[in-house]
C-alpha cells in the first residue's frame, strides 16, 4: 500500500491532504520525500515561527527530551513558570497563564474565564464576529460565527451570540453579556484586520461597564503581526488573550492569558498535557529568538519587504487579483473569485509553493517569520509562474 492509500485507509478522512509527503525542512524550504523543494507561505498554518530545523530550537528540544520530557501539574515546573512569566514581560500586562495544547483548549479556558467573572451578576454570553474563527470543539465551534461549521454537530452550548461587526457588537450588549471576543486579525475568515479606531472604542465601552474584551490571538499573535501581540500593535489590553499556532514553533501548545489573575482557582480546570516540559522549553526558545528578530529590526524589515512583493505582484496581475490585506507577515492577497483563487493555488503548489486559502476569495500567506530574502525572492518567482499558468 502506498502512503497515500495508508492514509485514506486508515485516517479520518476530515482533511483534503494534497499527495505531498514531507520529510525535512531547512528556514522556509520543505523537502518532500523525493528531495524536491518547496517554499513555505504558509508555515504549518501560522505554526513554524522560525522555519524548520532552526539550530536552537533543535538543540532545545534535544537537550530537554533528554532530560525530562513531562511529569505532569501535580509538581512545579520551571519552563512554565518561566515561560508565563516571559509572556507577562512581552506583552507588557501583569497576567497569569494557564498552558493547554492547541488554540482551541486556550479559547475554552479563557470561556471559562469570563464565565466565572460573570457568575455573580448573571452574566456568561459572549460576543463574537461574523466570520471569526475560534476552534473546533463544541463550545468554541459555536463561539465561531460562521454557521458553516455549525452543520451536524448540535445541540450547542448557550451564551455566544453574533455581531455583524464591531459597531453591531456594541448594540447587541446586554444584561447577559460578559464581554465580546475578537480575532483582531481574523485568519480563516479572510485575513481581515479589525478597524483600530472602533475596536478601540469598543474596548473602552466594554472596560467603563466592568466587560471583557478577550482577544483570540492564536492566528495573528506571537510576533506574526510585527509585535508579540497584535493587540500591542491596537494599543489594546485585553482581559484575556489566547496564544497557540507559532508560540511553540512546532510543539503544540496553547495558552490562555488573563489580567483577572484570580477567576480561576484550584480545580477549576486543568489538563495532563497542558504546559508540559517539552512544549514550554521549544515555547521559550522560540520566544527568545523572535523577541531578538522584533528588537534587532530583522522582523520589520522582512515585513516591509514581504508587503512589497505581495503589492507588486497583485498589480502585475491585475485579472487575478483586487487587493492585498492583512497586518505584518498575515497577508492575503484578494482573488477576483473563488474559483481563481483556487486555481492560483493549485498551481502554487505545481510551482513548488506553499500557500493557505481563506474566506471565499483569498490567498493566504503566513510565511515563517525568519524567512529570508532569497526565500522571499524565490516563492514570489514560484507565484508569478503560478499566476501566469492560471
Ligand atoms: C484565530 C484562531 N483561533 C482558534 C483556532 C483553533 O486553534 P487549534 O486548531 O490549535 O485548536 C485557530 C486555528 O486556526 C485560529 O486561527
Amino acid at each position: 500500500m502506498n502512503l497515500k492509500e495508508l492514509d485514506d485507509q486508515y485516517a479520518l478522512g476530515v482533511y483534503a491532504r494534497r499527495p505531498i509527503a514531507f520529510s525535512y525542512g531547512q528556514n522556509a524550504r520543505a523537502f518532500d520525500e523525493e528531495g524536491n523543494d518547496y517554499i513555505d507561505f504558509a508555515s504549518g498554518i501560522g505554526v513554524n515561527s522560525i522555519g524548520y530545523n532552526n539550530p536552537r530550537l533543535t538543540a532545545a528540544i534535544a537537550e530537554q527530551a533528554s532530560k525530562i520530557l513531562h511529569i505532569s501539574n501535580l509538581y512545579l515546573n520551571r519552563n512554565q513558570a518561566e515561560l508565563a512569566q516571559t509572556i507577562a514581560r512581552l506583552s507588557g500586562m501583569d497576567t497569569r497563564t494557564f498552558f493547554a495544547n492547541s488554540g482551541a483548549e486556550a479559547n475554552e479556558c479563557a470561556i471559562k474565564i469570563a464565565r466565572k467573572y460573570g457568575e455573580k451578576s448573571g452574566r456568561y454570553e459572549i460576543i463574537t464576529l461574523q466570520n471569526s474563527f475560534h476552534g473546533r470543539t463544541i463550545a468554541t465551534l459555536k463561539a465561531t460565527a460562521q454557521d458553516k461549521f455549525h452543520k451536524h454537530f448540535g445541540p450547542f452550548p448557550d451564551g455566544f451570540i453574533y455581531a455583524d461587526d464591531l459597531d453591531h457588537a456594541k448594540k447587541l450588549i446586554g444584561e447577559r453579556t460578559i464581554g465580546v471576543m475578537v480575532e483582531i486579525v481574523q485568519g480563516e475568515g479572510g485575513v481581515v484586520a479589525l478597524d483600530k479606531d472602533r475596536l478601540q472604542r469598543l474596548a473602552r465601552f466594554l472596560r467603563e461597564r466592568g466587560l471583557l474584551l478577550i482577544a483570540d490571538e492564536i492566528q495573528c499573535g506571537v510576533y506574526r503581526c510585527g509585535e508579540f501581540l497584535a493587540s500591542q500593535i491596537y494599543d489594546l489590553k485585553p482581559d484575556i488573550f489566547t496564544l497557540a499556532k507559532g508560540l511553540g514553533g512546532g510543539a503544540a501548545i496553547g495558552a490562555a492569558v488573563t489580567t483577572l489573575k484570580d477567576t480561576l482557582t484550584y480545580g477549576d480546570h486543568a489538563s495532563t498535557f497542558g504546559g508540559n516540559f517539552l512544549s514550554t522549553k521549544a515555547a521559550l526558545t522560540t520566544l527568545e529568538v523572535l523577541e531578538e528578530l522584533r528588537s534587532s529590526g530583522a522582523l520589520t524589515q522582512t515585513i516591509d519587504y514581504f508587503d512589497d512583493q505581495c503589492r507588486a505582484i497583485a498589480l502585475r496581475f491585475p485579472d487575478l487579483f483586487t487587493e492585498v490585506a492583512g497586518l505584518g507577515l498575515m497577508k492575503a492577497i484578494a482573488a477576483k473569485d473563488g474559483r481563481k483563487r483556487d486555481a492560483i493555488i493549485d498551481a502554487a503548489h505545481e510551482n513548488r509553493l506553499l500557500v493557505l486559502r481563506a474566506g471565499e476569495n483569498r490567498v493566504r500567506l503566513l510565511p515563517p517569520l525568519t524567512i529570508a530574502k532569497e526565500e522571499i525572492d524565490e516563492g514570489f518567482a514560484r507565484f508569478e509562474r503560478a499566476c501566469r499558468e492560471t
